[in-house]
């Protein structure tokens, strides 16, 4: 099949331990940047001690699982890292930069067309979401991804794709299909199907099962009373992290899922005692508040009103979701595109928790709504709602201020 799914099946036979602590050195946090629990945090967030959190972070941002494996061994993208992507190339696929570890004045000093500055921003361990080795004569001996490579952002206040970091706020600017294709070991076909999914998009299945029908990276913020994770609801959170870590990243650790026929197995393995901190961090990340003067906020109390009429049967109290109950929604339901749901266990779409809207367009799971009066439009086409222009622009409104 696809030589994705060789390598991981590669990955799981090589049982190669990975200095992991090499590339994990050196990062600290100051208390001021320290993440805190959830204030609504239900029981379970409030098991998750500080400490707890903090380690998540480190993981979220830092841990590579001994994903190099696959994206140095296998696909070889630290010696196209290395050679041919300069800065300006770098954030034009969408990596970003995390300003706080960088020296004062150095941006003013560098070549943003050299690659020798990628390299250098790595070994600094500026970029985010990737973790690099660099060797005495500036070589990058080995790469791997981490969570924060798809699920942050920064804030741009040096520049566009520089900043601080935003934990939780996905990355809509990456292409991650056309950093895969960079990979001088795949195919012309393969290259030509991850560089199609285009900006802010990713198919956490392509690898397993051949097909291609990318979904929007999601936000992992404001889900601490969300029982199971995904568009579709696959399980609950770690059991998506372990997915994503071991059949995505190439994290050198244990998944298997009996409805998807996969069985990965490494010893040791590096990703499972790292779940329960991994989820207390991400049951930490609030959704972001909307700016402040954003929202219209007569409008939005109207609109609450529309909401819960004809939305809050399944979008529980605006935030929550009726998949905490267990339900799930056939595609024709809400009038979405079904060929990814049918590619996964349950068939159906989970109703996705509202949360920080503002702050993700576009929307739905394959991004088919840009904006929020796309959404509100499609819902009054599909469900026949017969809400009159101004109903909807409150209903806009008040989806702003989640
Ligand atoms: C290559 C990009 C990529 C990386 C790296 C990645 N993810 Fe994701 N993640 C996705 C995509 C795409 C989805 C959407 C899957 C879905 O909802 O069906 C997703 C979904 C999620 C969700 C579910 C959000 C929701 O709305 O329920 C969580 C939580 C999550 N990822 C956490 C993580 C963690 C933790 C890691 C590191 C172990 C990680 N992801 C690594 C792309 C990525
Ligand atoms: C029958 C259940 C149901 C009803 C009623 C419903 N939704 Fe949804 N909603 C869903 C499902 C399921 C999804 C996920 C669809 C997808 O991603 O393909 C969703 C997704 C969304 C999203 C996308 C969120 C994101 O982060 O991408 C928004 C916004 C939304 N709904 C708003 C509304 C509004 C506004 C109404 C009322 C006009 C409404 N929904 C009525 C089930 C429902």
């Amino acid at each position: 099949m696809a030589i994705e799914r060789r390598l991981v099946k590669a990955a799981s036979v090589f049982s190669v331990v990975i200095a992991a602590t090499a590339l994990t050195a050196c990062h600290t946090t100051t208390a001021a940047e320290s993440p805190r629990p959830a204030a609504t945090g239900e029981s379970l967030a409030r098991q998750e001690s500080a400490a707890q959190i903090t380690e998540g972070q480190r993981v979220f941002r830092f841990e590579t699982f001994g994903d190099e494996k696959l994206w140095t061994d296998t696909l070889h993208l630290n010696e196209v890292v290395e050679k041919s992507v300069d800065p300006t190339t770098a954030l034009k696929v969408g990596l970003k930069v995390d300003s706080d570890v960088l020296p004062a004045g150095i941006l003013q000093k560098v070549d943003l067309k050299s690659p020798a500055t990628t390299v250098a921003l790595l070994k600094m361990n500026a970029v985010v979401g990737l973790q690099a080795t660099v060797d005495a004569n500036n070589h990058i001996t080995r790469l791997g991804v981490t969570c924060a490579l798809c699920h942050s952002n920064v804030d741009n206040s040096v520049m566009a794709g520089i900043g601080k970091r935003k934990d939780g706020w996905p990355n809509r600017d990456l292409n991650v299909g056309a950093i895969i294709a960079l990979s001088p070991a795949l195919p012309a076909d393969k290259k030509a199907v991850y560089n199609s999914w285009g900006p802010g998009k990713y198919d956490p299945r392509y690898n397993q099962d051949g097909k291609s029908t990318p979904l929007m990276l999601p936000p992992p913020y404001g889900l601490a009373q969300i029982k199971n994770e995904t568009y579709t609801a696959e399980g609950p959170i770690s059991y998506w992290n372990a997915y994503v870590a071991v059949t995505q990243m190439g994290g050198q650790g244990n998944f298997s899922d009996k409805r998807l026929g996969i069985d990965v197995k490494h010893s040791p393995d590096l990703v499972t005692s790292k779940l329960p901190a991994l989820r207390a961090y991400q049951h930490s990340l609030a959704a972001p508040a909307p700016p402040a003067g954003s929202v219209d906020a007569a409008g939005a109390q109207r609109g609450r009103t529309v909401f819960d009429r004809t939305c809050a049967s399944c979008h529980v109290g605006g935030s929550g979701t009726d998949n905490n109950d267990g339900k799930l929604h056939p595609p024709a339901e809400t009038g979405m595109d079904g060929a990814y749901a049918a590619r996964t266990a349950n068939k159906a779409y989970r109703t996705t928790p509202l949360r920080g809207l503002w702050q993700h367009a576009p929307y739905f799971h394959d991004g088919s709504a840009a904006t929020l009066a796309d959404v509100v439009t499609h819902y009054n086409r599909v469900r026949k709602l017969g809400l009159t222009a101004e109903q909807q622009s409150d209903l806009v409104e008040y989806l702003k201020s989640l």
